[in-house]
């Protein structure tokens, strides 16, 4: 991994059920707080590019769902669930570290 992490917020900052949006360089990181495990995904919708942070966070189905054309989409993997989007969301490396959040876009 040559990129370097970016601090999301504190832990205690993001509660189960809870998303936050931080950026890596160009890159925008949707993050997100499922039943206390922490994913990231590239804050764009396989489909058009859409922001999925626009659409609402399913806390119990752990799912995240475009507002533009409807898919959903998986937060653990980042998997499309639904037409019209078929790929996946890219999925970003997460670490809790001295009690904060950390991602950052791992492609090189
Ligand atoms: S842009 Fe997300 S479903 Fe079309």
């Amino acid at each position: 991994m040559s990129a370097d992490w970016v601090r999301v917020c504190a832990l205690s900052e993001l509660l189960p059920g809870e998303t936050t949006v931080v950026w890596d360089g160009d890159t925008p990181i949707l993050v997100l707080n499922y039943d206390g495990d922490i994913y990231a995904l590239e804050d764009r919708c396989s489909h058009e590019e859409f922001e999925l942070s626009a659409g609402p966070f399913d806390a119990e189905e752990a799912t995240i769902e475009c507002v533009l054309h409807g898919s959903k989409f998986d937060v653990r993997d980042g998997r499309a669930l639904n037409a019209p989007a078929y790929t996946p969301v890219v999925k970003f490396p997460v670490k809790v570290e001295d009690g904060a959040i950390w991602t950052c876009d791992d492609r090189s």
